[in-house]
């Protein structure tokens, strides 16, 4: 049988592919360097961000080194994934604070409001239940912390209305965020507080 759209959440990024889109993007720091300098605002002195479909960690890890107060986790449904951005996170001798678990964005292994931040970067639309993703970052989530996600823009109606389902009453920003000219991706934050974003 031939794989099918199901099999891409789970082994789409395992095992060989995960280095692969990690040879691909390491081509692509200053873009999540780029990022991280625009969402470290809205991360409050000594806070605690999860990073969903952290993938290879490079946004992890680029926040990681412009906050030494922050504490961090990755998350990730890909074994190999999570190995490399831990990986990442010791060759940069910040794994005391900075660590990736597998995990399924649906079930997170976190309790409830230990988040002030979540970032999603480009994996949302992997996600088999966008709504059933997002109601587990709302769990996490403190009630004054934020969600940033940024992905393609073909998923901002889906994003939109399962936003609305799981984070109802939060204020949700949408920008295109320009990268050095580049139209990179949408973004969308979802928030309680305009001025930071
Ligand atoms: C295109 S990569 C993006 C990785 C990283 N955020 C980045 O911007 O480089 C998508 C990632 O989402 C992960 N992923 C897909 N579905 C997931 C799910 N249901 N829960 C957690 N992670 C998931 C994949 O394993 C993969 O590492």
């Amino acid at each position: 049988m031939t794989r099918h759209h199901h099999d891409t959440h789970a082994d789409a990024f395992d095992g060989e592919s995960a280095r692969r889109y990690e040879a691909r993007t390491s081509r692509l720091a200053w873009v999540y360097q780029a990022i991280a300098r625009r969402i470290v605002p809205l991360l409050p002195e000594a806070g605690h961000l999860v990073d969903v479909g952290t993938g290879p960690g490079h946004l992890l890890l680029a926040i990681a080194r412009l906050r030494p107060d922050a504490r961090l986790t990755g998350v990730d449904v890909a074994p190999e994934m999570v190995r490399l951005a831990n990986a990442r996170a010791d060759d940069a001798g910040v794994s005391v604070r900075v660590e990736a678990v597998v995990a399924d964005v649906a079930d997170l292994p976190l309790p409830d409001r230990c988040a002030d931040l979540v970032t999603a970067t480009m994996t949302a639309h992997h996600w088999p239940d966008l709504t059933a993703g997002l109601a587990e970052v709302a769990r996490v989530l403190r009630p004054a912390g934020r969600l940033v996600v940024i992905d393609r823009r073909g998923t901002g109606p889906a994003l939109r209305s399962a936003i609305a389902a799981t984070l109802p009453g939060r204020e949700v920003h949408r920008d295109i965020v320009w990268l050095r000219g580049l139209p990179a991706y949408r973004r969308w934050t979802i928030g309680q507080d305009r001025r930071s974003t």
